[in-house]
């Protein structure tokens, strides 16, 4: 690694960090609490958070390494061996002893950081920042007085834009990143490949939250013929009947803050199920990750990419609602100046953004050095998301980046743009 690789890749380990410490700055019972099934407590992730650094970092990957906890203890921070509804039962390491343990690895990774594979600690640091979104999470679904505040502040939204859309004309563009453009992009965001693809229009912004709120008050849960099947019966099962934290009655409660929920704020907490039925009740449709990654990177007047949607800078707090100290989306038409060359706002930050797509393989895919990250998951039951939310860290995020959940999650920080046919 060169001198200024070190040093951004010991801040972006850094900024990581300290994000983890404020998560998990809690009494210890906050900490070993288990807030939802679906999550670990948070003493989990902290504790996960150091072992995969110990593994990554400081033995190469090789699990048959001894590290530094004994391999029964390690074995306890497995994701695969352990769901997160069992984690709390688990004899995990107490918060003092998880503080102690992640400051022992990466001490010892910063002493042997010049001779690190930079790529690896990037991947090392999304990781440490996913779980950080992870924590946010369990966060949201924890009940009892708000430990968080309400959230730094944001800049004000653009009246007219909600409801507006822009045309993305046809032709071929180029998907996906390759390590030279993208170093520290995962594996299945690569290859780079030519793609062509019809002409679409897409939302110019987020759906909003009293976009989202016509839908509920025409009756959109109770009305089968605007769901999928399975939709449906994902609806009936969990007894949906609007976004997750709302009450019913204009309020929500957000990290423990009864308040009213924001007109002009991208929806959030909704299912993909949810998702494709509203789309449907206003007819349209959602995007494909393709179409989706298109009106964001691509550049029609150069024929390339860019690297952000509004061009090459780094995102700053005027161009994108990243970072997670925000704890909410802002308000559609926030950010004109984080606009893509198609005219396209908020896609980077403020909400994950579910697409039509299945969690599939790009062409030419290779497996990185953490083999498991995405090649399991591929044709599985998940969902495409893009774009990120208000709670992912700037410097793990490209257009490129792809999650994925099961269709019926909505514990993530999940909105949803519109797309329509031409
Ligand atoms: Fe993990």
């Amino acid at each position: 690694m060169t001198a200024t690789d070190i040093d951004t890749v010991v801040r972006d380990l850094e900024v990581a960090r300290a994000r983890t410490l404020l998560l998990t700055d809690l009494d210890e019972p906050e900490l070993l609490r288990q807030h939802d099934p679906l999550m670990s407590p948070l003493v989990w992730d902290l504790a996960h958070i150091g072992q995969q650094e110990d593994l990554w970092l400081l033995r190469g990957g090789q699990a048959g390494r001894c590290g530094i906890l004994p391999p029964d203890v390690e074995q306890l921070y497995d994701a695969f061996t352990h769901p997160r509804a069992v984690r709390a039962r688990l004899p995990l390491l107490p918060p003092v002893e998880a503080r102690r343990y992640v400051a022992q690895v990466r001490a010892r990774v910063l002493d042997r950081v010049a001779d690190a594979d930079a790529f690896e600690v990037a991947m090392v640091v999304s990781h440490e920042q996913q779980h950080g979104e992870t924590m946010l999470q369990a966060l949201q679904l924890r009940s009892g007085p708000a430990l968080l505040g309400t959230g730094a502040p944001l800049p004000a939204g653009r009246p007219g834009v909600a409801g507006t859309r822009v045309l993305v004309p046809g032709g071929p563009f180029e998907l996906g990143v390759d390590g030279t453009t993208e170093p520290f992009s995962l594996d299945n965001e690569r290859p780079a490949h030519t793609v062509d693809v019809p002409p679409f229009w897409i939302g110019r912004v987020p759906v909003t939250v009293a976009e989202f709120a016509g839908f509920v008050a025409d009756g959109g849960y109770a009305r089968p013929e605007l769901w999928t099947t399975r939709g449906w019966q994902v609806r009936t099962d969990m007894d949906l009947e609007h976004p997750m934290t709302w009450h019913g009655d204009g309020t929500r409660t957000r990290f423990g803050v009864r308040e009213q929920v924001p007109g002009d704020e991208p929806v959030q907490h909704v299912t993909w199920f949810e998702a494709d039925a509203y789309a449907r009740w206003a007819g349209a449709r959602l995007p494909t990750e393709v179409e989706w990654e298109k009106a964001a990177a691509w550049d029609p007047a150069t024929s390339r990419r860019r690297r952000y949607p509004w061009g090459s800078a780094d995102p700053t707090p005027e161009l994108a609602n990243l970072g997670g100290t925000a704890l909410r989306p802002a308000p559609v038409g926030g950010y004109p100046a984080g606009a893509s060359a198609y005219g396209v706002e908020q896609l980077m930050g403020d909400v994950w953004e579910w697409t039509s797509s299945d969690f599939t393989a790009w062409p030419g895919f290779t497996p990185m050095l953490y083999a498991d990250y995405s090649a399991p998951f591929f044709g599985g039951d998940y969902k495409v998301l893009r774009g990120g939310a208000w709670s992912v860290d700037a410097s793990v995020l490209r257009p490129s980046f792809r999650n994925w959940d099961h269709p019926q999650r909505r514990q993530v920080f999940s909105g949803l743009r519109l797309a329509w046919d031409v």
